[in-house]
């Protein structure tokens, strides 16, 4: 493998992850600042599913992978079949996968993931149908810093933001 790889991911309580095919809450700004200014001029890597959860859009101000095998030819995403193919590719310093569920658990069970920057939204979503398989970072992982956030800036939930960083 080339080069480690960043997870970003938002969770509940329960580890939900999504709603509908979008996310289970509604806006968090400050966590959406957060997304935004950690993967600005980074490579981010997402599955067909997360794409058209973001509105088949590439983000800006970043290199875009998109891990499927049935989409082709879209302006401003590079489409790839795999992780592995992505790490060895990818041409910006920071390479972060921002999901989903399957890519998520692909990453997790190998031994490419270096930091998860986890959001902690503490609340219960359960029609959420998507989940992040948190457990598969135990013992693996240490909590190097996080912090709880009060500024009014998220959305009326309590959020907690955690870095892990890789021990194992
Ligand atoms: N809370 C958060 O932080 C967060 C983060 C990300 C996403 N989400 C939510 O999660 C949902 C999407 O997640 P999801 O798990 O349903 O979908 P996903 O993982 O984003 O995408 C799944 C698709 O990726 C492709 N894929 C996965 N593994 C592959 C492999 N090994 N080789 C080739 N292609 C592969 C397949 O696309 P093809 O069928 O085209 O082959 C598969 O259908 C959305 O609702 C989104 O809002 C939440």
């Amino acid at each position: 493998m080339t080069r480690p790889l960043k997870i970003i991911v938002a969770v509940g309580r329960g580890g939900e992850i999504n709603y509908r095919n979008s996310l289970p809450w509604e806006r968090i700004p400050r966590d959406m600042d957060h997304f935004r200014s950690l993967t600005k001029d980074s490579t981010v890597i997402m599955g067909r599913g997360t794409f058209e959860s973001i509105g088949c859009r590439p983000l800006p101000c970043r290199e875009n992978f998109v891990i499927s095998r049935t989409l082709c030819g879209i302006e401003g995403i590079r489409i790839i079949s795999s992780l592995q193919e992505a790490l060895h590719i990818a041409t910006f310093e920071e390479t972060f996968l921002i999901g989903g569920q399957e890519l998520f658990r692909q990453a997790l069970v190998s031994d490419w993931v270096s930091e998860v920057y986890l959001t902690r939204v503490h609340a219960e979503f359960p029609r959420a149908t998507v989940f992040f398989q948190e457990k598969l970072m135990y013992g693996r992982f240490t909590d190097d810093t996080s912090f709880l956030v009060d500024d009014g800036d998220d959305g009326g939930y309590d959020v907690t933001y955690h870095r892990y960083v890789r021990i194992a």
